[in-house]
């Protein structure tokens, strides 16, 4: 394997911005990541990993690390003890995954379709969109700790997913490489159409099949979401929706009555963050060589020439405005490093 000497990262984000790595190395297999952690403790470098790099804004600034995007490819369907599973690597790009799925007439995510990024990108973030999550269809994850050089695996459990939250965000799950992931599919499939918009475009059809819904979610997400362009960058939503509890969103709905939320259960509520920025004014904005979607108020943009600190700058003054008129600080849900 070849560690490469100050490569540019822009090209290995969507949002087309960020410096130089100092070591740069693709890694297309469990031995190239052996040797991978053998270079970084030889010269004592930390490690960055990129998978799609669909959600990670990068620094302006040259790093000092090892950046390693993962390149490590395989899926396979199977089925045993009457069930079925697809195994994938962890740099496969995730909706050629779900496509194959589809194709084989599998369920369980199709919901899923058209996300941007890779499968080990998908599991780090727990990708969820319309009524649909990760942690629902995942049976277990390998990896590959970089503390002691060892590859486990771990349960879906032991990922602790939670809302765009895994253990490989926290501090435990830092040193985890993501190598490769078993997810179970279903061959009875059950239509998942409750969130609003795939309700309204069906209607009340309910023997609705598992393409459709692909080719419903993709129509959909082109409607409202961008996709990244050789001018334009973006990681899709900037900011998680916020959670709150049942009190707080009655003190907010009696302030702006169509304020919109869903309920996750335990008393609490998701806000709609793309709402809460639509209603601080910046939908469409522009700042310089940064700015919001005129058509989902969550995506931020950037255009050529852009660097990273003015997404920062423009996130911040964002967070600043929302905090101001309801009282909510947004959480970005982008990776941001810095
Ligand atoms: N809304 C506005 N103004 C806007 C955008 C949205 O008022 O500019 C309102 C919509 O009218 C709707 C509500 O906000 O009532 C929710 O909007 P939407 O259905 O587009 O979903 P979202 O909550 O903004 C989340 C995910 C998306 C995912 C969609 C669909 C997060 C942070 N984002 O967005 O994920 O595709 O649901 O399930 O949870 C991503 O993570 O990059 C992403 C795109």
């Amino acid at each position: 394997m070849k560690f490469q000497k100050n490569v540019n990262l822009a090209k290995y984000t969507s949002f087309h911005v960020g410096g130089s790595a100092q070591y740069f190395g693709m890694v297309r297999n469990r031995e190239d990541l052996r040797e991978a952690f053998k270079f970084a403790r030889r010269k004592n470098l930390k490690v960055l990993v990129l998978g799609g790099g669909s959600n990670t804004l990068l620094p302006d600034k040259k790093l000092a690390r090892l950046v390693l995007k993962i390149a490590i490819r395989g899926l396979k369907f199977y089925r045993t003890a009457g069930r079925t599973f697809v195994y994938a690597g962890s740099g496969k790009n995730w909706d050629l995954v779900v496509a194959e799925a589809v194709k084989k007439n599998l369920g369980g995510i199709e919901n899923l379709s058209l996300i941007p990024g890779t499968v080990g990108g998908a599991i780090y973030q727990n990708i969820g969109a319309y009524g649909a999550e990760m942690k629902n269809v995942l049976e277990s994850v390998e990896v590959f700790d970089l503390e002691t050089g060892k590859i486990k695996i771990l349960s879906n459990k032991a990922c602790q997913f939670a809302y765009r939250n895994s253990i490989f965000q926290s501090k435990a799950g830092r040193n985890l490489v993501i190598l490769g992931a078993v997810l179970r599919l279903n061959r009875y499939i059950e239509p998942n159409l409750k969130y609003p918009d795939l309700a309204s475009y069906f209607d009340g059809k309910k023997n609705v099949a598992i393409e459709e819904i692909r080719r419903a979610v993709i129509e959909i997400r082109k409607s409202k979401l961008i996709y990244p362009t050789k001018n334009i960058g973006t990681a899709g939503s900037f900011f998680k929706n916020p959670i709150v509890i049942k009190p707080r969103y009655s003190e907010l709905k009696n302030k702006f009555p169509d304020i919109k939320a869903s309920a996750i259960g335990s008393g609490h509520l998701k806000l709609s963050a793309g709402q809460l920025i639509e209603k601080a004014g910046w939908k469409g904005s522009r700042l310089a060589n940064v700015g919001v979607s005129d058509k989902h108020a969550l995506v931020l943009v950037s255009y050529r020439n852009a660097k990273a600190k003015e997404i920062v700058s423009l996130a911040k003054k964002i967070q600043a405005s929302v905090k101001n008129k309801f009282g909510i600080k947004l959480k970005p849900e982008v990776r941001i490093i810095t």
